[in-house]
């Protein structure tokens, strides 16, 4: 099929790919001149593992093309709304500027029958009331609301073979479209859940705000872990066990970061409020304030640990990324902590394999290493925050050698303390004894 994907971000850029992997004829169209450049020299301008290699060969086939000019869009028969959702400053809610500012530009290039399909993670309500906008402005087209339920660091994994596929239509003919897009995943036997346009847009954000209650959940016995002796760890794998609730998301530390987790849970309960059911997901509230508590938990650690103040102490932080095998450091834990840390006047060198420059730019005001040894060394104190393979790897004797005191805060409960503990460090772990 011919399809544009509007907004080539994380979502939009791998999904364009993804698709012209799958055979479809595809464009990408982005404001963006810089990031179109670079896609359409087939570099994908942020770090996501398989990306490059889909990329190249698509735009190497010419099944894959970008523009910045809408109007280039005009002949695909389905366009995918990939663009961002930010978190309003203030009230929280979804900012949905972009969203109508995409959907605006397109309205004038739709070919009769076109599907508009809407991927980004919004307000429920929001296809509904472009819905009513399309058959004002342009009766001849459609619209759906697909949600996407990609991972960083999974996304090309996530997008071609999804776990599965919702579709918020208003009759059958969208549906049927989307099938064919999606042949591969439905004939691999994906489950394909059809039904309106809210179900589609809720499945998005309840998806969301449930993995991020389970963390904080776990996160909560973690506190209540530290206040008794017990383990965090040990907890999770006994809880875990038990089919119904089950093991994956349930590794406590130093919380969910990221650009969808925190502002979805945000803007869900702004949502909600708007409806007149805030108190429905007042509990979101409390998730967001454990997950909040427990970056702090590592800054009061560090602070315990040397003494009573991390002044002039050097800390070396691993990881800036929200998590490991992505780039991105919106809303990082890891990145909060060691912005913490600076402000209480420590000498913080932070670094990450894939991070840098994105964490850089935000924070110019760090210091970073590129090189974990470099960063390691002479180091007060050890704090890891993103577990990086390379950094569960870490040998405790050889970092040993390297850093000035033998201290390590282990943020995300990824180290072996006894193996620490045993080549001399003192380990602190989060809601482990
Ligand atoms: C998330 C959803 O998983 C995905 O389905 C949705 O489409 C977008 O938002 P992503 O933000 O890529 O994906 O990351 P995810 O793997 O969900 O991790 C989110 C955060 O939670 C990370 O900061 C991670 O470190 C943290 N996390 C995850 C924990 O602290 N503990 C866990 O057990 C799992």
């Amino acid at each position: 099929m011919k399809i544009s994907v509007i907004g080539c971000g994380y979502l939009g850029a791998v999904h364009a790919s993804a698709m012209a992997e799958l055979g479809h004829d595809v464009i990408g169209i982005d404001v963006d001149e810089r990031k179109i450049g670079e896609l359409a020299a087939g570099r994908p301008p942020f770090f996501e593992p398989g990306l490059p290699e889909i990329l190249t060969s698509a735009t190497a086939s010419g099944r894959l093309r970008f523009s910045t000019d809408m109007a280039d869009a005009a002949d695909a028969e389905v366009h995918f709304l990939a663009v961002g959702t930010p978190q309003t400053a203030g009230s929280h809610a979804a900012d949905l500027r972009f969203v109508d500012a995409a959907f605006e530009g397109l309205v004038p290039h739709l070919a009769d029958g076109a599907l508009v399909v809407g991927k980004s993670t919004v307000p429920v309500g929001t296809a509904t009331r472009l819905a009513a906008r399309l058959a004002e402005v342009a009766p001849h087209a459609a619209l759906a609301w697909n949600p996407e339920f990609l991972r960083e660091g999974f996304a090309v994994k996530d997008t071609i073979e999804p776990d599965r596929l919702v579709y918020g239509v208003a009759d059958d003919a969208a549906a049927a479209t989307l099938d064919e897009i999606y042949r591969a995943a439905l004939d691999a036997g994906t489950p394909r859940i059809v039904t309106d346009y809210a179900t589609a847009e809720l499945v998005k954000v309840a998806a969301n705000a449930f993995l991020a209650t389970k963390i904080s959940f776990i996160n909560a016995m973690a506190e209540i872990a530290e206040a008794t002796g017990a383990d965090v760890t040990q907890l999770a794998d006994a809880i875990g066990h038990d089919a119904r609730i089950g093991r994956r998301f349930l590794n406590a530390g130093v919380g969910f970061g990221g650009g969808c987790l925190p502002k979805d849970i945000r803007a869900f309960s702004a949502r909600a409020e708007e409806l007149g059911r805030g108190d429905a997901v007042a509990f979101l509230k409390e998730v967001d304030a454990i997950n909040l508590r427990r970056r702090q938990r590592v800054v009061d650690l560090a602070v315990e640990a040397m003494g009573g103040s991390v002044n002039e102490r050097r800390v070396a932080v691993l990881g800036v990324t929200f998590k490991p095998d992505s780039d991105d450091v919106r809303d990082s834990p890891a990145l909060d902590v060691a912005v913490q840390l600076k402000g209480l006047g420590a000498d913080v060198i932070a670094t990450d394999p894939e991070g840098l420059a994105n964490a850089r730019l935000r924070h110019p005001q760090l210091a970073y290493e590129a090189s974990t040894t470099e960063a390691l060394r002479g180091a007060d104190l050890v704090v890891l925050v993103t577990e990086w393979s390379e950094y569960r790897e870490l040998d405790p004797a050889t970092v040993r050698d390297l850093v000035a005191s033998h201290t390590v805060i282990d943020g995300r409960n990824v180290l072996d303390p006894t193996s620490w503990r045993s080549a001399g460090w003192t380990y602190h772990g989060l809601g482990r004894p």
